[in-house]
């Protein structure tokens, strides 16, 4: 593919149609909408302001994220806060050139504080349908499971979502990893993928390859989230290029939470050159610095061998990786070709 200079290069990443698929949505509240829905919902925050709440984000590992993740979640009580939360995603999304996401969110956060699954689903199924009428962004919901509460706690989950089954069309594991092997929810995801679900999970961020194993043989897992780590074992990245499960990748997130030092030395040019289906992510873009094409502008900076080419992979790979029909993937990489088509004359 024909180069390009590098202003021309990042207008494409920006403009280029994409998929985003690694988005947890309770991730994506920013603090002033926390402090907006604190106060509308009369709940007292541990932080006198936006600017003591963001000073807080000084993360040193996954776990010191997470605490302060479900802190900010704590102000989600009603159907309208779940809407605006995913409502307010869907218009950075639309910004970024995002015409489809599968997103995240993590019922048990909220069941466990005595809000209703029914009051989640129902406020986020809302803004994906109006996300597809007023955006035309195609949105679909994957319900995680905690990885750090039991299988027992995952089991008692999924029945809660039953009734709600047609509004979303997966499940993930999220959470802390370490300690907290694929394999400890075996059974759960056997039923998931009898009820006919897909069925994705975090493996390989802070644990070892061997978590990716067992999300592909024991979850079988279609698409491995973050998976960054799998280049430490040279079988296992055979076996994920030979079956081309997809990773999705989430470069700023994994050097606010330590996982690389600095966005210069990530492993995503390595992992696209062994021939891995990677694609490009958020993550958390309230808490790692920025939505989808923040972290496609900062990783091309930081990465100057990521060219032209990289980019149409990673714009290609994310529709491939999708849950969506097959119609629909052909739509949108013929547009993509379109935008490339656009830049190369
Ligand atoms: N990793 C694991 N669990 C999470 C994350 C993450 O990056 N974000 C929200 N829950
Ligand atoms: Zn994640």
């Amino acid at each position: 593919m024909k180069e390009l200079p590098r202003a021309d290069l990042n207008a494409l990443l920006r403009q280029m149609p994409k998929a985003e698929l690694h988005m947890h949505v309770e991730g994506s509240l920013e603090p002033e909408l926390i402090f907006r829905l604190a106060q509308r919902n009369g709940v007292v925050l541990p932080y006198a302001s936006v600017e003591a709440l963001r000073a807080a984000y000084a993360f040193t590992s996954l776990q010191s994220f997470l605490d302060i993740y479900y802190a900010g979640a704590s102000v989600l009580l009603k159907q309208e806060d779940f809407f605006e939360m995913a409502w307010a995603y869907f218009e950075r999304a639309a910004a970024d050139s995002v015409v489809h996401t599968e997103i995240f969110f993590d019922p048990q956060t909220h069941t466990d504080r005595g809000v209703a699954i029914e009051t989640v689903i129902v406020g986020l199924a809302h803004a994906c349908r109006r996300a597809h009428a007023e955006l035309g962004i195609s949105a679909r919901l994957i319900l995680c499971f905690l990885r750090h509460l039991s299988e027992d706690a995952a089991f008692a989950t999924l029945e809660q979502a039953l009734p709600y089954r047609d509004q979303f069309i997966g499940v993930g594991l999220d959470s802390s990893e370490r300690g907290h092997p694929p394999e400890k929810f075996a059974r759960v995801f056997a039923r998931c993928r009898e009820l006919g679900l897909h069925v994705v999970a975090h493996a390989g961020e802070e644990g070892p390859p061997a978590y990716i194993w067992s999300a592909l043989e024991v979850l079988k897992a279609e698409r491995v989230d973050h998976g960054v780590r799998c280049l430490e074992d040279p079988a296992l990245v055979r076996r994920l290029v030979a079956e081309r499960v997809p990773l999705t990748v989430c470069p700023l997130s994994n050097v606010l939470l330590r996982v690389f030092d600095t966005l210069a030395g990530h492993n995503l040019p390595a992992l696209l050159d062994a021939g891995l289906c990677v694609t490009v992510n958020s993550d958390d873009p309230a808490y790692f610095g920025g939505y989808l094409n923040d972290n496609f502008a900062a990783t091309f900076d930081a990465l100057p061998q990521l060219n032209v080419a990289h980019a149409y992979a990673l714009a290609h790979n994310s529709f491939e990786a999708s849950f969506a029909p097959t119609a629909a993937k052909a739509r949108w990489v013929a547009a993509l070709d379109e935008v490339f088509a656009r830049f190369r004359s």
